[in-house]
């Protein structure tokens, strides 16, 4: 990739090309790429929130809210449907796991919040009406996007690394299984 990106169009690549089934034999690597992709995101919106201008999402607001309504939603319940659960069994006491999973299911909660007023706004964003509120818009924004890079860090420093430490061969099978299901792939294609 290059090292500046230039802005092609709305410059926004929440999109990225889907993942082959056979990359999920990787489960935490998933994770990992998906959260690269959070994390780009999560920039570019914050880009915004200093410009506080409506043009770009009028351009990005398909896969603003592909993002925000697929993508996201699948990969918080690969987290606390499959990985939290696992790890809550694998985990020593030494490994204060539960305070964690307490500070990130907390994370969780509180994007869902702002998701919902997010995606509110963008439906009339693409259905081109102005937003209610563009103050409390890209306060949401602004709010969303730094939790998220603040819950990134914290999941890509301490909790995949916990997992790849402490999560056995079937483990990773069947987190695998959760994901390419949830997502209607088939995982042996
Ligand atoms: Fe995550
Ligand atoms: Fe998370």
């Amino acid at each position: 990739m290059a090292h500046h990106e230039r802005e092609p169009t709305s410059g926004l690549r929440a999109t990225a090309p889907p993942l082959q089934p056979n990359a999920f034999f990787r489960p935490l690597d998933v994770l990992r790429w998906e959260h690269d992709r959070q994390l780009q995101t999560s920039e570019w919106l914050l880009q915004q929130t200093r410009y506080e201008r409506l043009e770009p999402f009028i351009e990005a607001v398909e896969d603003l809210m592909g993002f925000l309504t697929q993508d996201l939603v699948f990969h918080h319940q690969d987290e606390e449907e499959d990985l939290f659960p696992t790890l809550q069994k694998r985990c020593r006491p030494r490994d204060s796991f539960e305070s964690i999973l307490a500070e990130l299911v907390r994370d969780h909660a509180t994007e869902g919040f702002l998701m919902r007023d997010i995606v509110t706004d963008l439906r009339r964003v693409a259905k081109s009406e102005d937003v209610e509120d563009p103050g409390r818009f890209f306060a949401s924004l602004k709010i969303f996007a730094e939790g998220q890079k603040r819950h990134l860090i914290w999941e890509n420093e301490v909790l995949l690394p916990l997992a790849k430490l402490r999560l056995t061969e079937i483990d990773l099978e069947a987190l695998a299984r959760s994901m390419t299901a949830r997502r209607g792939m088939d995982e042996s294609a």
